[in-house]
Formats: C-alpha cells, sequence, structure tokens
C-alpha cells in the first residue's frame, strides 16, 4: 500500500520519533509499505514520520547511483531505532531534496562521514561508518526521527526567500508527482 506522504506544515514531521519494540504490530508491513512509497515518489531514502508514523525507523535505496560511486552498490537497507555515535570529517556542500519538501532544492552543508548504530528488519544489531552520498542520505533520514528538516540549516534570509513556497506546500497548492497528505485544509 502505498502512504501518502506528509509534507511541510505536517505535525508527525516535527516530533521527535519513539523507539519501537521488536513485536510492533504490522512492522513487516509497514517497512513494506515504506518501501512501496518510496519508490513510488522516485525518493532514495524515507522515514517513517514521512507517511505520519511517529517511529524510529527510516530506509534507504540509493542503489541506482552504484554506476557513479561503486560503493553504494549495496545500499538498500532498513535502519530501526539508530543512533549516530558521531560525525566526522570536513562539512561539505550538496543540493538536497525531500519528498516532504516538493520543488525545494537547497545546498545543505554535513559532515563528511557519519558513525551509526541501528538495527535491520530481522533486529540485528549493526554499527557502520557511511560517507560520501550514502553519509549524506543517513544522516538527512535521521534528522527526520529528530524532528528536523534541510530547510533548518538554511540562512535566515535564505528561509525568508523560500517563505512562500513553504507556505505554498502547508496549503496544498504544490502538487507532486506523488500523493501527499496536505496539513492545512483551508487559509
Ligand atoms: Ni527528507
Amino acid at each position: 500500500m502505498i502512504y501518502p506522504v506528509t509534507v511541510y506544515g505536517d505535525q508527525s514531521l516535527r516530533k521527535k520519533a519513539q523507539p519501537i519494540e521488536k513485536n510492533y504490530e504490522g512492522l513487516a508491513e509497514v517497512i513494506e509499505n515504506m518501501w512501496e512509497t518510496m519508490y513510488n515518489s522516485d525518493g532514495v531514502g524515507l522515514a517513517a514520520p514521512q507517511v505520519g508514523l511517529s517511529i524510529r525507523i527510516f530506509i534507504v535505496d540509493a542503489t541506482s547511483g552504484a554506476e557513479e560511486e561503486p560503493e553504494l552498490k549495496d545500499f538498500k537497507k532498513v535502519f530501526i531505532n539508530p543512533e549516530i555515535i558521531s560525525t566526522s570529517g570536513d562539512e561539505w556542500i550538496m543540493n538536497e531534496g525531500c519528498l516532504s519538501l516538493p520543488e525545494i532544492r537547497e545546498d545543505v552543508k554535513r559532515p563528511e562521514e557519519v558513525r551509526i548504530k541501528y538495527l535491520d528488519e530481522n533486529f540485528e544489531p549493526h554499527e557502520e561508518v557511511f560517507k560520501g552520498f550514502a553519509g549524506r542520505i543517513v544522516q538527512h533520514e535521521y534528522d527526520h526521527l529528530e524532528g528536523v528538516l534541510f530547510v533548518d540549516y538554511l540562512s535566515p534570509l535564505r528561509r525568508r526567500l523560500l517563505k512562500s513556497k513553504l507556505m505554498g506546500i502547508a496549503t496544498g497548492k504544490v502538487q507532486p508527482h506523488y500523493r501527499i497528505k496536505i496539513p492545512v485544509k483551508s487559509v
């Protein structure tokens, strides 16, 4: 089942998501639906708050980038109850987008590497370091579990310039090619 994607203005994107237990009801189905939703919207990552679930899960699949970055070839993973242990390396800028911020792309500075521990879909623990594009996606998706969006990193001026675009998203004036949940019914 494809979930509608929550967009800027939706409260679920601003909450700190909660850890889940292994016996979380319908977990396998939630993960399956998240994959379907992500592929349907052409995303490379999706966090549970983006489908209105305030739980600590995100998924990534950047295997399509393996031609340019060979280490992405296995970068299809489910992260449950992740915890960032540390970030390191020089900060670098990448132009980011987000399914919850349709039609907005902005340069965002983030550290090069991230060390993270997490459980996979079988609740097996892992601890790994991700760098480059993979490290970028992990940090972006992890932020969603903390209620953070990439526009939060922009300068006050840049944010002011985006204000009407953001309002447009929150009021349903921006219609991406995938189904969204409009946060504000009438303004
Ligand atoms: Ni995002």
